[in-house]
């Protein structure tokens, strides 16, 4: 029997319940279609890695998670390969899995020692035998893959002298009692030495940049900001319920620091899932607009923040958009870096200091964790540094709603530009450090025909620029622009029995520029992802999707100054009608 089969016989009794007057006509069930793909893809990244196989590879978790609602992260001991040690060109994580059969989407984590690698969901399998792979450079986590031990808690942070083992962690909270799908998952890494592309090829599409961060080094050391009980508890990351829950750790950073930077992941759960649409409304504290932001504290002094990527599960507004193509980022969620170098002044007293993690205006959930990237002078025991500009003005936050009865609007716009400047003194010079970042928001919600139309939309532009200059002569800088617009118009009706029928069309856009200019020489790049989806979905009363169906076309664009790449995936009713690669932007990329 064809799977497809078996989501239809599910879907029947629903479907013979409809007959309610409705707004618009109900689609018919589409004939089940054959051989639907069971391969769900994120291709929102250019492929890594295609032209050489690595050096080694190691299968570093394998598990099956099939009733894990509540339990602790699995975890497994973690060695670097004897065979191929460090230094390695780059490392790649592979997550590969399968659904045994129809389950809900999850989030899920892989953790090393605590340290973030990887966030990310499973798909919203709408058969069984769907499986997906996950593949993610995580050159910048080199010093953990290296070293292997953990820093003592109670001793000093120079990795090399405690004992501890590493261990690889992963946490998927599934439950089977609902639907019986459960999660099968291997995750491997595998390390590349030497160039990793093969000489005298055109540049290969495997152009992505090497480290996602905006330096090329990896640190040297990196600190989790998660929770210490992760292991035993619930993961490392920490659970955020309202604005005011905020989480703290406690680290002391070595006194040879030179270069901090803060990594953070976040994800929006349970009554935030839909916060980028969620209006403004005086008179109600759940509806409290489509803003939210990440804060980061050190000691209580505010040190940067981030408006995440309103991230669209595979569960999210129809899952039918999203099979078999992931909505942009859903498989490798986006981290966020913060460039702290400015503070390490402040941090190197060899004290202990609170790094806060807060999410303004959240409802319950967040999950938020960090990774504290540090770069150290190996040749010197002490550096020293200050904090010589803060200017952190309060962000301007306009917020306006009107409504009457479920209709009604409103809108919500921020705008803020912060400043950093410290010094440095290392066996690199005193080098100054000016941090700029700038951010715009724009949120609104329209709702009409007595709640039965909902139209939302935001926008976030941020451009962080870096400038560091030693006696005033600039000798390197680096900027990262990012602009992330979403559009949803939303149209709802009774599907009878309890149902509702929904019919939405959006677009959804990721922009990310960067460039990075060191010792005159200039490199840029930028990806640009771009989905459009329209369709229908009937919702239980149990508000999971019935039946449904939609169409969703997806462009990806890399660019450098020496490579361009772009992916065009059309899937029509579940169906991948066109999925086209090529080098040769220039005729496709504005259209
Ligand atoms: C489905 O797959 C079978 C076997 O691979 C093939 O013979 C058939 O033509 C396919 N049908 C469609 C509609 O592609
Ligand atoms: C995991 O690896 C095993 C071999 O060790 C393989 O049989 C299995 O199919 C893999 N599972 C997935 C989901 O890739
Ligand atoms: C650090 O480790 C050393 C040797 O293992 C031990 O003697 C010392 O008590 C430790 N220091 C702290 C603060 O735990
Ligand atoms: C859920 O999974 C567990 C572990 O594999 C199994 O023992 C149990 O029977 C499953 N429950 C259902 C309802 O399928
Ligand atoms: C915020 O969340 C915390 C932790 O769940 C809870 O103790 C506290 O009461 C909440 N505060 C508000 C204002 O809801
Ligand atoms: C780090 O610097 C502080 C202040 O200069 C000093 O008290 C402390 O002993 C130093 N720590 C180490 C491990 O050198
Ligand atoms: C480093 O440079 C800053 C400003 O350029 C200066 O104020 C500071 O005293 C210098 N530090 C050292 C140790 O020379």
């Amino acid at each position: 029997m064809s799977s497809t089969n078996y989501l239809v016989l599910l879907l029947l009794p629903m479907l013979l319940h409809r007959g309610a007057v409705t707004s618009f006509p109900i689609p018919q069930p589409p004939p089940a279609p054959e051989n639907t793909t069971l391969e769900y893809i994120d291709p929102t990244l250019p492929p890594l890695l295609p032209d050489r196989s690595p050096k080694c590879s190691i299968m570093v978790l394998q598990h099956v998670f099939a009733d894990t609602a509540g339990a602790p992260p699995i975890s497994a001991p973690y060695s670097p390969p004897l065979d191929c040690p460090s230094p390695w060109s780059r490392v790649v994580l592979d997550l590969s899995a399968s659904a045994s059969d129809l389950q809900k989407d999850r989030v899920a984590a892989i953790w090393l020692s605590g340290a973030e690698l990887l966030r990310t969901s499973t798909p919203y399998p709408l058969s069984p035998g769907v499986f997906w792979r996950v593949r993610k450079d995580i050159t910048r986590y080199t010093s953990l893959l290296r070293s292997p031990s953990l820093p003592d808690d109670d001793n000093s942070t120079d990795p090399s002298s405690s004992t501890s083992p590493a261990f690889i962690s992963m946490m998927l909270e599934n439950s089977n009692s609902t639907f019986p799908g459960f999660y099968s998952v291997n995750v491997s890494i595998h390390f590349y030495r030497g160039g990793v592309k093969t000489e005298g090829e055109p540049i290969r599409l495997s152009a992505h940049p090497v480290i996602r961060g905006l330096y090329r080094d990896p640190a040297d050391l990196i600190l989790p900001v998660s929770n210490e009980l992760g292991e035993c508890g619930h993961g490392f990351w920490f659970r955020v319920h309202n604005e005011s829950d905020s989480q703290l750790v406690t680290l002391t950073i070595p006194n040879n620091t030179y270069r901090a930077v803060l990594e953070l992941y976040v994800s929006h759960h349970s009554l935030d899932e839909y916060w980028y649409a969620n209006p403004l409304r005086a008179s109600d504290s759940k509806a409290n607009g489509g803003f939210r932001q990440v804060v980061v504290t050190i000691d209580n002094l505010y040190a940067g923040s981030v408006v995440p990527f309103p991230l669209v599960y595979p569960g999210s507004i129809n899952p039918f958009f999203w099979a078999p193509v992931a909505a942009i980022g859903a498989y490798d969620f986006p981290s966020y870096d913060l460039d702290l170098t400015p503070f390490v002044g402040l941090l190197l007293n060899g004290r202990e200091h609170e790094f806060r993690l807060a999410v303004k205006d959240s409802r319950p959930f967040w999950l938020v964790s960090g990774n504290l990237h540090l770069w150290l002078d190996a040749w010197s025991d002490g550096v020293e540094g200050a904090l010589v500009r803060h200017r952190v003005p309060p962000m301007r936050l306009s917020r306006q709603a009107s409504w009457r009865g479920k209709d009604g609007k409103s809108a919500v716009d921020g705008q803020v530009i912060v400043r950093f400047l410290g010094w440095v003194c290392s066996s690199k010079g005193n080098v100054t450090t000016s941090i700029r970042q700038r951010l715009k928001f724009k949120s609104r919600v329209e709702v009409v025909g007595k709640g039965a139309v909902k139209q939302a939309a935001m926008e976030v532009k941020t451009r962080m620029d870096v400038k560091e200059s030693v006696n005033r002569a600039m000798t390197g800088k680096a900027s990262v622009s990012v602009e992330a617009p979403l559009v949803m118009r939303t149209e709802r009706a009774s599907g009878g029995g309890g149902t509702v029928l929904e019919r939405t069309s959006m677009v959804h856009g990721l922009t990310e520029e960067r460039s990075m200019e060191t010792k005159g020489e200039l490199e840029s790049s930028t990806v640009a992802d771009r989905q459009e989806a329209v369709g229908s979905v009937l919702v239980g009363r149990d508000g999971r999707a019935v039946w449904g169906g939609g169409d969703t076309k997806s462009v990806y664009l890399f660019r450098n100054q020496k490579a361009c790449y772009l992916r065009t995936v059309n899937v029509m009713g579940g169906k991948v009608t066109e999925d086209v690669e090529t080098a040769a932007c220039d005729a496709v990329a504005d259209a």
